[in-house]
């Protein structure tokens, strides 16, 4: 994972430990799923009539060009891939993996951004994991951070999350430059935002969110609050699977 919060990684003798706080998973996508999310998510731009059916901008707070529901063929050929990195994720952490063991998937939306675009800060209701992916970069935006790395605090383009409140050596914040193919997988509570960046062309990126319930029965989860900021789940996509299965 690269981002600006990696501590005293030069210094070879002293090793900090940070075993505080939430989890936040990272692998690097496989190229032909960002082919596949990629073509997807260009084949429902090229139709007016497709982008109108799968726009989700009113159920998301990015201030961004356009915020598409997935295609469930898309996804589905790829929920067996998700579903086993969602299980790795859950199963890292024994004390909530044996209330979490039955992994639905309720939505998924790919995120259009370009120049002056952001997202601001919010978090995913109605759900227990969330995630997100980079699908394609604005060219020459590593122009555009070359110049940022020269201020004292570069954010053009990046997400942060947030986590509680800053203290005396523990910071509250994590940074991360997007690159094409890397996914992230965070607690639903998390707080995050996307900062602008000025280099024309797309940043586009897809999110979705996960419920887990028991393996034997799936309890109806009410216990969370209705907020501002929820990201009500569309019936497009809507289908469960066992990890393991
Ligand atoms: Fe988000």
């Amino acid at each position: 994972m690269s981002h600006y919060s990696n501590l005293n990684q030069d210094n070879k003798e002293l090793k900090i430990y940070r075993p505080f706080g939430p989890s936040i998973g990272h692998c690097k996508l496989p190229q032909e799923l960002i082919e596949d999310f990629n073509k997807d998510c260009d084949g429902i731009v090229a139709s007016k009539e497709k982008s109108k059916i799968h726009d989700f901008s009113d159920d998301l707070v990015g201030n961004v060009k356009q915020e598409l529901i997935i295609s469930p063929e898309t996804f589905e050929k790829w929920a067996p891939y998700f579903q086993k990195l969602m299980t790795a994720y859950i199963e890292a952490h024994p004390d909530n993996s044996r209330e979490l063991q039955k992994i639905v998937f309720k939505s998924g939306w790919y995120v259009r951004s370009f120049e002056g675009d952001f997202n601001p800060l919010h978090y995913h209701t109605n759900c227990h994991v969330s995630c997100v992916g980079y699908l394609s970069l604005p060219e020459g935006i590593e122009e555009e951070w070359k110049k940022e790395d020269q201020d004292h605090y570069p954010t053009a383009g990046g997400i942060e999350m947030q986590f509680g409140q800053v203290h005396l050596f523990s910071t509250n914040t994590v940074r991360i430059r997007p690159k094409v193919g890397d996914y992230y997988i965070f607690p639903w509570w998390m707080y995050h935002m996307v900062y602008p960046f000025r280099t024309k062309g797309e940043r586009r990126s897809f999110s979705f969110n996960v419920f887990g319930a028991p393996r034997e029965e799936q309890k109806k989860i009410n216990y969370y609050p209705t907020l501002i900021f929820s990201i009500i789940m569309p019936s497009l996509i809507d289908f469960s699977c066992h990890p393991n299965s």
